[in-house]
């Protein structure tokens, strides 16, 4: 087929077998030293076997301060850490797909720190209801210390040391992590900053630190290292979650992003094609798929609406949590005209370590 989904394409500088990507998703299944595990290995090369030609990792801390967010979360904090993802680039390289690693700074949605750090927030406001059960059974959130300005720095080079251990393991580029309520996406959401010094005020404010990020890591990265960033409105515990500037503030933090010289812009939402902004008609998608900016668009995309998606937003990569998590062969399936196998929950019970997932397809397997 000609320029279908399934066709190769140039993308952010990669050139990948299709416009298939897997969205990020934490397993909680390092070693309790943040180093990726065996298991990991089997479970991202199942997704490039399964014909997606894109990964993208689950969020992994950069640092050994406050950037850790769950216990069994993988690091690229170290050098030990970034030799144990060497494997599994290599793996998803050999099997046809590019690899890139999501760096996240928990912020105040700490739910574990294996240094003992307590959470770092941009104040001290805590999310809203409670921490998720996926990932531990941590009850309440703890309160978080409200950042100065030595640890804005500190994070700024926590950032970059994620990105040099990334680069030195053999990514094919990071995604910085501005969604879902994590530190970055934090500083942007007037419900955790309000601060009134030059890191608080409106989009624009906000936004400065995570633009000063991406401008010191674009300057350290080869040209061809890819630089990618995801953005939401919502966060893990607050679907609703609007920025006050409404579609003219987005339009300006995604050509901001551009300038800073971002690859890419990947946004997440409940529904990719919702209206998201206030006192908008279009989703978060549709504003950086009409600036121009390459853009990965996420949310709620299955069997039944990809072939729309991918031709809503032209050229635009497709990301796949849970119908990826569901059938690692999803891609593989839909190009054969098969019906790839729906998620059950029941994967990911007690928690969402890959060793649940393990157990419970082979129990599937079994009856
Ligand atoms: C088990 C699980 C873990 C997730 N972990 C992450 C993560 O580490 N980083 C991230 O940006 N999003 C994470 N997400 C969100 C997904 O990337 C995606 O945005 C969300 O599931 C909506 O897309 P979907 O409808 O395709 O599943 C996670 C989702 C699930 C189900």
């Amino acid at each position: 087929m000609f320029d279908s989904e399934f066709s190769s394409i140039e993308f952010a500088g990669m050139k990948l077998a299709n416009r298939f990507a897997v969205a990020p998703m934490t397993r909680v299944s390092a070693q309790s030293n943040g180093r990726a595990s065996d298991l990991m290995q089997e479970h991202y090369k199942r997704y490039a076997e399964g014909g997606f030609a894109l990964v993208i990792t689950e969020g992994i801390y950069p640092d050994q301060d406050a950037s850790q967010g769950y216990e069994n979360q993988p690091g690229l904090a170290d050098a030990l850490q970034g030799e144990s993802w060497r494997p599994i680039v290599r793996e998803v390289h050999e099997s046809g797909a590019k690899i890139i690693a999501q760096l996240m700074h928990v912020g105040a949605q700490m739910q574990f720190n294996r240094f003992g750090k307590q959470p770092l927030g941009i104040t001290d406001q805590k999310p809203v209801g409670k921490p998720l059960g996926l990932y531990g059974d941590q009850e309440a959130w703890q309160d978080a210390k409200a950042m100065d300005e030595s640890d804005f720095e500190r994070v700024l080079n926590g950032f970059l040391h994620g990105i040099r251990n990334a680069a030195e393991a053999g990514f094919d580029g990071v995604e910085l992590h501005a969604a879902n309520g994590y530190l970055l996406n934090e500083l942007l959401s007037t419900h955790f900053n309000t601060r009134d010094d030059k890191w608080g005020g409106d989009m624009r404010r906000r936004a400065q630190f995570v633009l000063d990020v991406v401008k010191a890591a674009r300057e350290m990265v080869a040209d061809d290292f890819v630089l990618g960033i995801r953005l939401s409105q919502i966060t893990i515990t607050d679907p609703d979650y609007q920025w006050p500037e409404g579609e003219e503030g987005f339009t300006w933090l995604v050509q901001a992003l551009s300038d800073a010289g971002i690859d890419y812009i990947h946004t997440t939402d409940n529904e990719a094609n919702r209206p998201a902004l206030k006192d908008s008609t279009r989703s978060l998608a549709e504003v950086v798929r009409d600036a121009g900016i390459p853009l990965i668009v996420n949310g709620g995309i299955d069997a039944s609406n990809y072939a729309k998606m991918a031709a809503h937003y032209p050229g635009a990569l497709l990301a796949l949590g849970k119908a990826a998590l569901a059938d690692p062969q999803f891609v593989n399936k839909v190009k054969d005209g098969d019906k790839p196998d729906e998620l059950d929950f029941a994967m990911l019970q007690p928690i969402a370590n890959l060793e649940n997932e393990m157990r419970w397809r082979e129990e599937q397997q079994s009856s």
